[in-house]
C-alpha cells in the first residue's frame, strides 16, 4: 500500500427531511449567496425547503448555472457576491450546480488578476482561502457534494477543466434521496454511469497491496449493478434511491483512492469530448472507457482479471476473462440505456482523435496511472469507439 494522508471535513446530513436542518447548519448571521440551475429545484418542491428552513436570513439568490457550469456565468456570481458582500455560499443542485460553487466560493475573495487562474491552477487556493460552502444534492453522480474537486468549462475556449483545492470541500452536504424522485430517467443513468467509472479510475489500475481499498470499491461497484435498473424504475423506490446516492458520493469521496495508484484518463479524454461536442460528461465517459482498458490490459491485466472475476463472477484466465469482464461492463452500460461508441453520438471517432490529440500534443499531456498515455495512443483509443 502507498503511503497516504486522509483529510475529508464534510458533515453528511443524509435521509428524507433532511433539508430543514439548513437552519441549524447555516449559521444565523450568514449573508447567504443560494446558487442553483436551470429550474428543477422550482419544479421539485426543493427550492420552497431551502427557503422556508432559512425563514428570516439574509439570502440572495443566483439562478441559471447550466449543465457543465460556464466560466462566464459563475464571474457573474462572483460579481453579485462581492457586490453584496456575502460571506457564505449555498449550492442547490447536481455537481454542476456544486462545482460552479465551488468557483464562486473561491473567486469572490480572491484578489489575484484573474479567476480563471484558480482553474488553471497558477493560483493555489489554500485552505481558508474560500468562502464556506453549504450544499443540498440533487443529483447523486459526480460526488462533488463530499469533494474538493471542481470541474468549469469555459465555452467561449471549448475548455473544460478540473481543479481541487482543500479549501473548497463543502462544510456540510444535505443528501435527501427523495430530491431524486423528479429526475428524468437520464440523468438516472448518467449518475449511474459516472460513479461506475470514477470507481473504476481508483481501481482499475495496478495491486499494491490495498486489499480493503479494493473490496470497498468492488463493494460500490456490486452495489451499483445492483440497483442501477432498479433506480431507472418509475415510481422511484425510497431504498432503491438512497442506495444509489449513498454509493455514488461513496464512489469519489476519495476514501478508495487513499494508498492507491488512480487513472484518471477516461475523465481527462471525456472532458475533451464534451468540450469539442457537447455530449453529457457521463455519455464522454462509457464511450472511452471500455477501448482505452482494453487497448492498456496489459498494464492493466491483473485489476482487470481480478474485476472480472469478482465483480462479475467469471472465471477464465488472461485475455480471455479480460475481455469478457469489459464486455459485462459494455452490457451494464447499455441496459442502462447508456450508449457506448462515439458513432451512437454522430461523433466521427477520427475527427475526435485527431482533435484531441492535436490538443494533448499542445498542451504535452500525458495520462493514467503510469503517465505513459500519450496523445498518439489517445488518438488509438478513441478510434476504437465505433
Ligand atoms: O439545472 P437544473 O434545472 O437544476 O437541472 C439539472 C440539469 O439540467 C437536472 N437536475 C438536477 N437535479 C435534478 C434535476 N432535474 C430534476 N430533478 C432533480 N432533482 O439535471 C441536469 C444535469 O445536472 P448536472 O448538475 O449538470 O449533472 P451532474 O451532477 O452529472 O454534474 C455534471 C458535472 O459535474 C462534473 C462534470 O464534468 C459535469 O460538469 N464532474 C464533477 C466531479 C467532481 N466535482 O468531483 C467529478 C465528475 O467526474 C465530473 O467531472
Ligand atoms: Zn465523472
Amino acid at each position: 500500500m502507498n503511503n497516504f494522508e486522509y483529510f475529508n471535513p464534510t458533515r453528511i446530513v443524509f435521509g428524507q427531511g433532511t433539508i430543514a436542518n439548513l437552519k441549524h447548519l447555516v449559521p444565523p448571521s450568514a449573508s447567504v449567496l443560494m446558487l442553483y440551475g436551470g429550474g428543477s429545484i422550482k419544479r421539485n418542491g426543493v427550492y420552497e425547503q431551502v427557503v422556508s428552513a432559512l425563514t428570516g436570513r439574509n439570502i440572495i439568490e443566483f439562478a441559471g448555472i447550466e449543465p457543465n457550469p460556464d466560466y462566464d456565468t459563475l464571474m457573474k456570481a462572483i460579481l453579485l457576491g462581492r457586490e453584496k458582500g456575502v460571506d457564505f455560499v449555498l449550492a442547490v443542485g447536481g455537481g454542476s450546480v456544486i462545482d460552479g460553487a465551488k468557483l464562486v466560493a473561491a473567486g469572490i475573495p480572491y484578489r489575484g488578476n484573474a479567476v480563471w487562474d484558480i482553474v488553471t491552477k497558477e493560483t493555489a487556493i489554500k485552505l481558508g482561502d474560500a468562502l464556506p460552502l453549504g450544499t443540498v444534492l440533487t443529483l447523486p453522480a459526480t460526488a462533488s457534494e463530499m469533494n474538493g474537486t471542481s470541474v468549469i468549462s469555459r465555452r467561449s475556449t471549448e475548455e473544460k477543466v478540473a481543479w481541487a483545492s482543500e479549501a473548497v470541500f463543502p462544510l456540510f452536504s444535505i443528501l435527501d434521496p427523495t430530491t431524486t424522485f423528479s429526475l428524468p430517467i437520464k440523468q438516472v443513468r448518467n449518475g449511474i454511469v459516472d460513479a461506475y467509472a470514477h470507481v473504476l479510475e481508483q481501481y482499475a489500475t495496478y495491486p499494491v497491496d490495498a486489499l480493503l481499498q479494493d473490496r470497498q470499491a468492488e463493494g460500490i461497484l456490486l452495489t451499483l449493478q445492483e440497483i442501477g435498473e432498479d433506480a431507472l424504475k418509475t415510481p422511484p423506490d425510497y431504498a432503491t434511491r438512497a442506495n444509489f446516492m449513498w454509493a455514488a458520493t461513496s464512489a469519489l469521496n476519495k476514501l478508495i483512492n487513499k494508498g492507491v495508484p488512480e487513472d484518471w484518463a477516461t475523465h481527462m479524454i471525456g472532458h475533451e469530448l464534451t468540450a469539442f461536442y457537447g455530449i453529457d460528461h457521463a455519455e464522454s465517459l462509457a464511450v472511452v472507457m471500455p477501448y482505452l482498458f482494453w487497448h492498456q490490459r496489459q498494464y492493466k491485466a491483473d485489476k482487470l482479471v481480478q474485476y472480472a472475476r469478482r465483480v462479475w463472477g467469471l472465471s477464465g484466465e488472461g485475455e480471455a476473462v479480460i475481455r469478457a469482464g469489459l464486455d459485462q461492463m459494455i452490457q451494464f452500460f447499455n441496459r442502462l440505456g447508456m450508449p457506448t461508441k462515439l458513432t451512437d453520438f454522430d461523433i466521427d471517432p477520427d475527427d475526435a482523435a485527431e482533435r484531441i490529440r492535436a490538443r494533448f500534443e499542445s498542451r504535452q499531456v500525458l495520462l493514467g496511472e503510469r503517465n505513459h498515455l500519450n496523445p498518439d495512443m489517445v488518438a488509438e483509443i478513441l478510434r476504437m469507439s465505433r
